[in-house]
């Protein structure tokens, strides 16, 4: 039998679970001053978690924002550990640097890179980074999916922000572009051979795969 969906209630109580503090809260507040929508509260604390359980040294991010997702993900990296963050709008990046400063990342542990992330992703190292997280041009995941393939070394995980696309995906009559690219995109990681998919209910909907270890060859 299948189980009894989560009420709304437990939806919002499971969601906004981990607090956000007032650096998070001032990112937030740079978001809507430019318009960007960062991820939820419940998707942070998931990357966080992530990174955290990965010991990430490395991890490219597509869509910087203002930093809200930045802040989580640096905040669950091992201390060393350096965040890449690819944004078309320097302006957002901008307003991201001051997200990082305000939380206390030292400058070094960050590069922002400005540029369109299907230009700027071919020039990273190949099986370098420990998770890929995409949350810019909805249209570009399938080109992310195989980019971050490229990027993450065995055993990494890739995460994409709105994978439930306001409730549109699970709705096969909502056809416009975004939706369709995202839902080929959650086709396409289930059938992936070598990935390990789950589809997980927070916020917009995360999707995460896990790149599997290789074995090793006698
Ligand atoms: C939803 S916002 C990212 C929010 C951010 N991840 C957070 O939670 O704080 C999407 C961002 O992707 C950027 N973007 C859109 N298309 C892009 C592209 N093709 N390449 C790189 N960045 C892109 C936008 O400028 C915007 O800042």
């Amino acid at each position: 039998m299948a189980p009894t969906p989560i009420n709304a209630t437990s939806w919002t109580f499971a969601d906004t679970y981990v607090d956000e503090d007032d650096v998070l809260v001032a990112a937030r507040a740079r978001a809507e001053e430019v318009g960007v929508v960062p991820i939820g509260a419940g998707t942070g604390a998931t990357l966080r978690f992530l990174s955290a359980v990965l010991e990430a040294r490395a991890i490219v991010e597509i869509g910087t924002g203002t930093g809200v997702s930045g802040v989580w993900l640096l905040r669950g990296m091992r201390p060393d550990g350096v965040l890449t963050t690819v944004d078309v709008e320097a302006e957002h990046q901008r307003l991201a640097r001051e997200s990082f400063k305000d939380a206390g990342i030292a400058p070094q542990r960050v590069r922002t890179i400005a540029g369109s992330a299907l230009d700027v992703l071919p020039r990273l190292t190949d099986g370098h980074y420990d998770i890929v997280f995409a949350d810019g041009d909805k249209r570009e995941y399938g080109a992310y999916l195989s980019e971050a393939l490229r990027l993450l070394r065995p055993g990494g995980v890739v995460a994409f922000d709105n994978a439930l696309w306001h409730d549109r995906v699970a709705d096969p009559a909502q056809r416009d572009d975004e939706t369709v690219a995202i839902r080929d995109l959650v086709a396409q990681v289930a059938a992936t051979e070598g990935l390990v998919p789950a589809l997980l209910p927070v916020g917009d909907g995360l999707l995460v795969a896990k790149k599997e270890w290789v074995p090793e060859s006698d």
